[in-house]
């Protein structure tokens, strides 16, 4: 499979469209891309994906755009010429006319009209055709991800797909999300938005679950979440496993991705507990873990501690973050087992 499709939505709501493009009726593999409200779709081709996009158009409320992708290159102004050239060469376009758009993501010492205006200048130089910047024959499309480019010729019979609908009521589209179980879950909401890679596991393990903000979270990304606490869950999904133990009596897992630990515990303890588990976790795996500390004077000295205890279970903290929903008492650590 190869990247055939990228799919737009409102940023914060890419999980939402995840769910949706699972459904869709054909092989694919829905990956996040490292920019808000853009995913990719891989499958085995274009043509027959947008074709499918556009046959179950009803399903979805979150898709804005779903742009086909024929070529994909390196995001240098050569690799970007050569390929549309040879993509041209494929196609029966002889005296009709064209336009070059780029949208581009990222950063690089061009701009979006820079490649439009010598994309164009090429086309001109190797092919018998003329710009028409209105009432063109087909477009020639390029979509750049920062390192990476995608080309497509688009015509009357294969185009990309807006969502007029869900284009105009994007604004209205928080209508359609359901409340927060608790203050937990925005702080998991807001690192899948920040981070969505590393949710997109098969396994995930939450220690200190209950109500079950946090699993909620996980489980619309992870295939499986293993959440661990005695107290009840306020959640019912079919890939959530409820242990409902102490974690530190917690002898057998199964191998896991990503683990995340917001219990409610003394620094060094909850600290503790995530080592403990860490054995479950596979190398270079990724750890969400809150520091809850008694008063925000205390956070710096807390957080010395825990780096202390994890440094000596090869846990490395990449990243310090005050989420939006954390209290002042509070920070969020992400980190990465090492061995
Ligand atoms: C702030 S709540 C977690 C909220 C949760 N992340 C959510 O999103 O709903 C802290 C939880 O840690 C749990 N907890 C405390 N000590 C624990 C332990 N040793 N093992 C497992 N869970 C524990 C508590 O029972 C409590 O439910």
């Amino acid at each position: 499979m190869k990247p055939t499709l990228l799919v737009t939505t409102q940023p914060g709501f890419e999980t939402y469209l995840k769910e949706e493009l699972k459904t869709l009726n054909i092989k694919k593999i829905i990956k996040y891309t490292m920019f808000r409200g853009l995913l990719k779709v891989l499958s085995e081709n274009p043509y027959e994906t947008i074709e499918v996009i556009k046959k179950e158009k009803d399903k979805f409320k979150f898709l804005m755009r779903a742009v086909p992708l024929e070529v994909e290159c390196p995001s240098d102004l050569e690799s970007i010429r050569k390929n549309t050239i040879s993509l041209l060469k494929t196609k029966s376009i002889d005296g009709k006319s064209f336009v070059v758009r780029c949208n581009r993501r990222g950063r690089h010492k061009y701009t979006s009209e820079d490649v439009e205006r010598f994309i164009g200048r090429e086309i001109l130089e190797n092919f018998d055709l003329k710009v028409d910047l209105k009432n063109y024959d087909f477009k020639i499309n390029i979509e750049i991800i920062q390192d990476t480019a995608y080309i497509s010729i688009f015509d009357d019979n294969f185009n990309e797909f807006r969502h007029e609908g869900n284009i105009k009521k994007s604004k209205y589209l928080k209508r359609y999300i359901e409340r927060p179980l608790n203050r937990s879950e925005r702080k998991m909401k807001e690192l899948v938005e920040r981070y969505p890679n590393i949710f997109d596991v098969d396994i995930a393990v939450d220690i200190g679950s209950a109500p079950g903000g946090w699993a909620k979270v996980l489980a619309e990304n992870a295939k499986v979440v293993y959440a661990i606490d005695t107290g009840n869950l306020r959640i019912k999904k079919d890939n959530i496993i409820h242990i409902k133990k102490r974690a530190e009596d917690i002898d057998n897992l199964p191998q896991c991705q990503l683990l995340t630990n917001d219990t409610n515990l003394y620094p060094e303890e909850s600290a503790l507990l995530t080592v403990k588990l860490s054995k479950f976790l596979v190398k270079n795996g990724y750890i969400i873990h809150t520091i809850k500390s008694e008063n925000k004077y205390a956070i710096k000295e807390d957080i010395s501690k825990v780096k202390k205890i994890f440094e000596n279970a090869n846990i490395k903290i990449l990243k310090i973050m005050n989420l939006k929903a954390n209290t002042i008492n509070e920070v969020t650590l992400m980190c990465q087992k090492r061995a």
